[in-house]
């Protein structure tokens, strides 16, 4: 009896991963997020770390020693690793600070490797188009870097918009905020011009748009109206600096910590954003996608990271009634693919088997050239049309 119940379970059966082809996998720029992509990539049965690059002498060879990884041969330039043919290298992580996405990113597509470039995809428009041409000359996978997609409540964000019950979406509020939480305990590289290029939007604001554009299937945005400022980060006196031994650090400070914008999107939906790394503020608002039909409210957590702060609520109309329906948090279980190991998983499955990159620039050019616009609007003082061309 209890084998014909067991069938009405859902289906449990697991995933295995052929490790008889092994995939000859390098990483470029060996800093702190690098980190999470060895432990990643370690997990997977049908992977073999061969090669890494950072432009500090001696950084990649600390790196695969302190995670006791063996073999691996070391450069202090990303470009000599991708074109060392005696590598046969697969697949490339790029881990580099945004200024350095693209060009790492094209040197490898161009040497032919499948790439997982962090995210955000670039720091301007200009950049991404580049690399989209070198990824359809190559025929290579890219990959862009948001994990927090494929955490099963933000697939459930998305089954909802894309079930219809909403209705008609017309309006999107969205961002994230953290009330001190400027990312300093590991050096400035999130916080210089020459390294990040943009801050709070590039960090952080990617994870807000990419929720809310993946849900509604990533419409083309049409204008930006945006401002950016840099209040906290330039502040001599800003806790986190001095938590951090380096109370000079506001010296450094060249990129945004703060950023709003109003967003037209194709479809007549309008996004309402801001995002912030730091504020005199808990949160900056739960993000609630308005429809015709229902509201979705998203709760916001405290700590802006791309995850989810508690149940999810549909406002909505029952048989002439004002109801509100809860969809509660989905929480991993024991033994779950964390987010991140889901992010590898998936790259390394589209490079074998020659599936669609998991996250794809057809999508993520849309979030790239709204941050663009954001600090393009921010500059001129004006609200800019957003143009991508063809590639
Ligand atoms: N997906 C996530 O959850 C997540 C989390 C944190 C950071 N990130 C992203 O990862 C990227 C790196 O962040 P991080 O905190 O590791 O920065 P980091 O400064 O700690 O590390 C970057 C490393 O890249 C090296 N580098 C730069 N250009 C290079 C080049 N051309 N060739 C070889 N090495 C080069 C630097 O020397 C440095 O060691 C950023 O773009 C960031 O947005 C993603």
């Amino acid at each position: 009896m209890a084998d014909v119940l067991d069938a009405f379970k859902e289906n449990q059966t697991t995933n295995t991963v052929d490790a008889t082809k092994k995939m000859r996998i390098g990483i470029i720029g060996t800093g702190w997020i690098a980190n999470a992509h060895i432990a990643s990539y370690l997990k997977q049965p049908d992977v073999e770390i061969v090669a890494g690059a950072d432009l500090i002498p001696g950084k990649a060879e600390a790196f695969f020693k302190k995670h006791k990884v063996e073999g691996v041969k070391c450069y202090t330039s990303g470009e000599e690793m991708v074109n060392d043919k005696s590598l046969k290298l697969d697949a490339v992580s790029i881990c580099t600070y945004n200024r350095q996405h693209a060009p790492c990113a094209i040197q490898a597509l161009n040497a032919g490797v499948h790439v997982l470039l962090e995210k955000p995809f670039t720091v301007t428009t200009e950049e991404a188009i580049e690399v989209m041409k070198a990824e359809k000359k190559s025929g290579k996978v890219l990959s862009i870097g948001f994990q927090p997609r494929l955490d099963d409540n933000m697939i459930m964000v998305k089954d909802i918009v894309q079930s219809g019950v909403l209705g008609k979406i017309y309006y999107v509020q969205t961002g994230g905020g953290r009330r001190r939480g400027i990312p300093t305990p590991f050096g400035t590289t999130f916080i210089e011009d020459e390294t990040a290029g943009l801050g709070a939007l590039a960090d952080i604001g990617c994870y807000s748009l990419d929720m809310v554009l993946n849900a509604l299937g990533y419409p083309k945005p049409l204008t930006v109206s945006g401002v950016k400022t840099d209040y906290f980060g330039k502040d001599p006196n800003y806790i986190g600096y001095k938590n951090c031994g380096h109370p000079e650090y506001y010296k450094k400070f060249g990129v945004d910590d703060f950023a709003a914008a109003f967003i037209r999107l194709e479809g007549g939906i309008i996004i309402d954003f801001r995002i912030a790394w730091a504020m005199n503020l808990d949160t900056s608002g739960d993000t609630i996608i308005y429809g015709t039909k229902g509201s979705l409210r998203i709760p916001s957590t405290e700590c802006w990271n791309g995850t989810i702060g508690g149940d999810l609520t549909i406002y909505h109309e029952v048989a002439g009634k004002q109801v509100e329906t809860k969809i509660p948090q989905i929480f991993p279980k024991p033994g779950d693919p964390s987010n991140f190991d889901k992010k590898i998983r998936t790259f390394l499955d589209a490079c074998k088997y020659g599936k669609p990159a998991p996250v794809p620039t057809s999508e993520i050019i849309y979030n790239q050239a709204i941050l663009d616009s954001i600090a393009k609007s921010s500059d001129l003082c004006r609200e800019v049309e957003v143009v991508i061309p063809e590639i």
